[in-house]
């Protein structure tokens, strides 16, 4: 090694010893016979002193070194100066005092200070991520990343599990998203497609025995880039033999509680996880995947507003459209004034997910004073204490209220929700909130396309109390799907998988895939189902989404070390990128449209 410690390691206890540091210059103080260079590695900062008439040539090399040199310091670890200390820094008591600076290389002026916190276009740091991974908020991301799942893989291991590689080139069954190709050269016109996700292959592998499987899988999707979507992202994905979904959901709920609880700083709000079913979640918060850290449910109130005297209300309710209301705490008082007099930018956010508009009612601070609102003189005073009573309002409580067809009132709500949360500061960054989502449907009905699609993906299980359902009434089945959803976000998904040939087939044939498709398609599963196939289930928890909630970050982006862009894109290789025509050909892909060169 070329140092014999690190930039983190110094104490008192090592004064008098000789050290040797390796590291980059973060800051530079010369003050001309002194200069000061703070040496930092990945595990800290050392402050190192030059001193022009003990080693003049060291502060030779002192004196020319810039930001993001490269540096090899030799000298003696001595306790600093009476009231020089950094209680910032774990070194803050030493300093080293050098006799000889070697510079390994130097370094250009970076295009942004590394050692700060500003806030720098991102574009630039995906440019130069190499450089941006130096600073202090990525290296602590990537190290918890690592952390968390050198965790994961021990739990596991402890509890049986055994890690398995899948590939990466893998065959188009389309599960959902758009799919990667990868063409053939060797088979003209063939494709592999890169893994949306291994589910395939952990079933073969219960097929094949191994009862508890696991793997940290790298997987493919082409779809439209969020916040939380990455083309290529990692999931922990799992899968069990002989169990049942309670032993999932208890595995995976013990593995998250002791990630939370022995590596974050953050709190679980709920312990056990809240269990919602999927009727209800959307009925409560409009979304599968609520942020349960602040409350804001809907509350149906059909009842009382079809016996107003609001036309719309009457007319909605007739038609069987409900009237639903979610109660703002606090959101007609002095401090949430914001959000009663500003209430067209909630009637904004209602219409930009679907609404006609937003009515609201404003209880006053003061019960004195009359109830304010465009819609209030329509209930009779008896409706409006029916109403407060069922939502459970109070004095200062603001209560917006939603009437449309029924998906619509789901997406205003959840839009309403998010809004009125972010407005009023209801999520606590500090905690996590789980919940499992239970009770999905097993198929979900497809207007476009006039067919019946998996609401997961169709090697779940249906609930085999609905089984008679498949038949009759598709869309009342429920299935043996769960979802664990964290502070608004969906962070795992999985199911109860069919295990049974004639029911795999049924499904296949319910969701319209003709039978010589699918059997070019799933053939594989098909044939491995005759061969003695356990009982098994398993999950796959995003691993990217949970370090960003673990790490506090706004987006999956700042936790992985060289993510694409939100335009699909890697900003610093610039890929995807042209590819010489010999290459195309012995692919043999011919390039029928080509886009001006934006990849960045
Ligand atoms: P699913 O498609 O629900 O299930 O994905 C599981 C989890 O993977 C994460 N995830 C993503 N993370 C980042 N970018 C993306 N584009 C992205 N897509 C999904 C989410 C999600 O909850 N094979 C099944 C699992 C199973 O049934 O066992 C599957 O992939 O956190």
């Amino acid at each position: 090694m070329l140092k014999t410690h690190t930039c983190g390691e110094l104490r008192i206890e090592h004064s008098g010893t000789t050290t040797t540091l390796a590291g980059w210059v973060n800051r530079r103080r010369d003050q001309g016979g002194l200069i000061f260079i703070d040496l930092r590695d990945r595990w800290g900062i050392t402050q190192v002193v030059v001193d022009q008439s003990q080693s003049p040539e060291a502060h030779k090399t002192a004196s020319d070194s810039r930001s993001e040199f490269v540096l090899k310091v030799t000298g003696s670890v001595r306790r600093r100066p009476e009231g020089t200390d950094n209680p910032e820094l774990a070194t803050g008591q030493v300093e080293v005092v050098a006799e000889k600076i070697e510079l390994l290389n130097p370094a250009k002026t970076p295009p942004f200070y590394l050692n700060t916190e500003d806030e720098i276009q991102e574009i630039t740091r995906m440019q130069f991520r190499y450089l941006d991974l130096r600073r202090p908020r990525m290296q602590k991301n990537i190290l918890l990343r690592h952390r968390v799942i050198k965790f994961i893989r021990d739990y596991l291991d402890s509890r049986g599990f055994v890690e398995i590689e899948t590939p990466i080139l893998f065959k188009s069954t389309p599960e959902g998203a758009r799919e990667y190709l990868v063409p053939s050269r060797v088979h003209p016109g063939k494709f592999f497609a890169l893994p949306q996700s291994p589910q395939q292959f952990k079933q073969l592998l219960m097929v094949a025995g191994y009862e508890k499987y696991f793997q940290i899988a790298r997987c493919f999707r082409d779809e439209d880039q969020r916040g939380d979507r990455q083309p290529e992202f990692t999931q922990l994905d799992m899968e069990m033999s002989f169990v049942e979904r309670e032993d999932v959901l208890q595995l995976i709920e013990g593995l998250m509680t002791s990630i939370v609880e022995q590596i974050s700083d953050k709190q679980l709000m709920y312990k056990p996880f809240l269990r919602i079913k999927f009727q209800d979640v959307m009925e409560k918060y409009g979304s599968d995947k609520p942020d349960l850290r602040y409350s804001l449910e809907a509350v149906d109130v059909s009842d009382i507003a079809g016996k107003s005297a609001f036309p719309i209300f009457q007319s909605n309710v007739a038609e069987g459209k409900p009237v639903k209301v979610i109660c703002v705490t606090g959101g007609a008082t002095v401090s949430g004034t914001q959000l009663r007099k500003d209430t067209s930018e909630l009637e904004s956010v209602a219409r930009s997910a679907g609404g006609k508009g937003l009515a609201w009612i404003a209880l006053p601070e003061n019960e004195a004073e009359e109830v304010k609102g465009p819609i209030a003189k329509h209930f009779t005073i008896d409706q409006k204490l029916e109403l407060f009573g069922r939502v459970n309002a109070q004095a200062g409580d603001l209560l917006l209220f939603m009437s449309d067809a029924r998906k619509i009132v789901y997406a205003v709500t959840d839009a309403l929700r998010r809004f009125v949360a972010t407005k009023m500061n209801l999520a606590d960054p500090n905690k996590v909130a789980y919940a499992w989502v239970i009770d999905f449907p097993l198929v979900e009905w497809n207007e476009d396309e006039k067919r019946w699609d998996p609401s997961h993906h169709l090697f779940t299980s249906p609930n085999p109390e609905d089984l008679p359902l498949l038949d009759s009434d598709p869309g009342k089945a429920r299935s043996l799907q769960y979802d664990l959803v964290c502070n608004g976000y969906e962070m795992a998904g999985g199911s109860i998988r069919i295990h049974d040939r004639s029911l795999q087939e049924k499904i296949m044939r319910l969701i319209g895939q003709d039978m010589e498709r699918a059997q070019e398609r799933f053939g594989h599963i098909l044939e491995a189902f005759e061969y003695g196939v356990p009982p098994h289930g398993g999950i796959a928890p995003g691993i990217d989404r949970l370090i960003m909630i673990l790490a506090g970050e706004p987006n999956i982006r700042e936790v992985i070390a060289f993510p694409k862009t939100q335009q699909a894109t890697d900003a610093m290789v610039h890929a995807p990128s042209k590819v010489e025509t010999k290459q195309l050909e012995e692919l043999h892909i011919a390039v029928t449209a080509e886009e001006e060169d934006t990849a960045e």
